[in-house]
């Protein structure tokens, strides 16, 4: 099925805003590129945009609100971040900050990290869409896992189907690049990735910037974050039969018996109801009176590869 592609005048941005309260995707353009939004605030729409652009991994998004007002309260903004929102925003500049617990952000929104990347967009529209919204909104580029980023409203039509529910068409992108991550986790704010905004210029405001060192034992590349959820206690994967003082992350309606405890993934087999509660239950059963959260075997399609691969991670040998 086709997507609609619609002019983004005042009345096609209050449906769409509309749209992203249900829980429905919404293509937008911002200065940079298309992004495909979600509700930052519900795991379901999150796991949406995941399924949407097939990606194999769960790669933290980026949350975009209208300005500083809207973005402070969903991280922890010192007064470094605070100049930098104050000199760059609305613009391509995203910031990597601490989350704030009680933020209401999604978890799957940041992957499971401690940390979460905010921007304000300029784009008229973007912002237009996101004041009429009233809500954070989830949104990576608007193309299909590995492809390149959209421009233009056709470039996001030709990749999406029935998963996307209205693709407002605001003409070409200026910037045409992504935006500049910083990080401001750090004692030195650290250049992820290069975009909309140049090093020289942050370089204007923040004098030192430091590069992810290629090759370092603790990369900070997208998705192999080091400090990614992980839980406490050890994961035991494809688990059949109950062991000795285990919870178990269930999948699909037949659970084995005998578990100390059962957090349900998706009791009906849904891949995507299974992302949304991921995080949530991980956090549920990783308590000290378990032995180890056991975890039913997960069909290796769609979003359940994303999943595993997560799943995979959290049950990897730790470096101690
Ligand atoms: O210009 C843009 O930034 C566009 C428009 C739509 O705003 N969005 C965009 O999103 O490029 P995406 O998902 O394609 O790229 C987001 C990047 C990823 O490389 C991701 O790993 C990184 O941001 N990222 C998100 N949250 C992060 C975090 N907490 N820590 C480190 N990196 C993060
Ligand atoms: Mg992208």
């Amino acid at each position: 099925m086709e997507v609609e592609v619609i002019k983004a005048s005042a009345e096609a941005i209050t449906r769409a805003a509309q749209l992203l309260r249900d829980g429905e995707l919404v293509a937008f353009p911002t200065e940079t590129v298309y992004g495909l939004g979600g509700d930052a605030t519900s795991e379901t729409a999150v796991a949406r945009i995941f399924a949407a652009k097939g990606r194999p991994r769960f790669n933290p998004l980026i949350v975009h609100a209208p300005g500083l007002a809207e973005a402070e309260p969903l991280a922890q903004f010192d007064e470094r971040a605070r100049r930098a929102a104050h000199r760059f925003w609305p613009g391509p500049l995203t910031l990597v900050l601490p989350r704030q617990t009680d933020s209401g952000l999604s978890l799957l929104a940041s992957a499971g990290l401690d940390t979460i990347a905010l921007r304000a967009p300029a784009h008229p529209v973007a912002q237009q869409l996101l004041r009429a919204a009233g809500i954070p909104v989830a949104a990576p580029s608007a193309n299909r896992s590995g492809r390149i980023s959209p421009t233009m409203a056709a470039h996001v039509a030709a990749e999406f189907g029935s998963g996307v529910a209205l693709i407002l068409n605001g003409g070409t992108c200026p910037v045409g690049l992504e935006s500049t991550i910083l990080d401001l986790t750090g004692c030195v704010p650290v250049l992820l990735r290069p975009g909309g905004i140049s090093l020289e210029e942050l370089m204007a405001v923040f004098g030192d910037i430091a590069m992810p060192t290629p090759g370092e034992k603790t990369p900070r590349a997208p998705g192999s974050l080091p400090s990614h959820y992980a839980p406490n206690l050890p994961v035991r994967l494809d688990a059949k039969a109950a062991r000795p003082g285990e919870a178990l992350l269930a999948f699909g309606p037949d659970a084995p018996p005998g578990f100390a405890e059962v957090a349900w993934l998706s009791r009906t087999g849904d891949l995507t109801e299974a992302a949304a509660n991921l995080f949530a239950a991980l956090r549920q059963l990783d308590r000290p009176e378990f032995s180890a959260i056991a975890v039913m075997p997960i069909p290796e399609r769609g979003l359940g590869r994303a999943i595993n691969d997560r799943l995979r991670r959290a049950a990897a040998p730790r470096p101690s």
